[in-house]
């Protein structure tokens, strides 16, 4: 499969990305809170693809470990950050029966088949994307029919925070918590109000979403 062309970011007074997504403190409130608040509001599922794994390979880990994956696909568009993970999730995949692959892709166009999902988790991959309608588009392509989405995103009240703008580059037109459960509701999923939590003032929100079989 051909590498999809790397997309630059404009300049920012520091590399955000570098500074806090790749850090230590970062995966740790990865791993030991919002993994196991998806968990408590019912994330499962065997086979599972996470979009946007970043360097650490966070939502991999966090699906072997409390979601009960067993075959995990972890994709990011960056080559370094594949790189990375793949050699961070390497005592994952040598797990008796756990298979942890980790592949260059875009979440806007996954190279993986329709239905061929249990659970498709997102860490901060949405507000990220260029076209995260788009990556919605795609959970619901490739999560069967009462399979899951399981996502954890920052809404328009940080991204677009001055400060956080000053340091770190994400694409125009983000969302706020409604905008973005609506969103997944539009592209077929179910969305119960208990299976959703905002946090920070609604600056962070998380969800477990079933794909409707209609
Ligand atoms: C904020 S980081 C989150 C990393 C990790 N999931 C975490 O929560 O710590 C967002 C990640 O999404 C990736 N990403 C952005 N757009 C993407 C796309 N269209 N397809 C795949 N990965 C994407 C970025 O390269 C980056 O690694």
């Amino acid at each position: 499969m051909a590498a999809p062309p790397a997309r630059q970011a404009p300049p920012t007074l520091v590399d955000a990305n570098r500074v806090w997504v790749d850090s230590w403190l970062r995966h740790q409130v990865g791993l030991h809170l919002e993994g196991p608040a998806l968990a408590r509001l019912g994330a499962h599922g065997e086979v599972c693809v996470e979009v946007g794994t970043g360097r650490r390979g966070l939502g991999a880990r966090v699906a072997v470990d409390r979601f009960g994956a067993r075959r995990v696909t972890a994709v990011d568009l960056h080559p370094a950050s594949v790189d990375a993970t793949r050699r961070r999730t390497r005592d994952l995949a040598a797990r008796p029966g756990v298979r942890v692959d980790v592949l260059v892709a875009d979440a806007e166009a996954l190279p993986l088949p329709d239905a061929s999902a249990d659970l498709l988790v997102s860490f901060h991959a949405l507000h990220h994307a260029d076209d995260w309608r788009a990556v919605l588009a795609e959970a619901a392509r490739v999560v069967r029919p009462g399979g899951q989405l399981a996502l954890t995103e920052m809404t328009s009240r940080i991204v677009d925070a001055p400060w956080l703008r000053a340091v770190s580059h994400h694409p125009d037109g983000r969302f706020s918590s409604t905008e973005l459960l609506d969103a997944v509701t539009a592209a077929g999923f179910e969305v119960a109000p208990e299976r959703t939590r905002r946090w920070s003032g609604d600056r962070v929100v998380q969800a477990v979403a079933v794909r409707t079989t209609a």
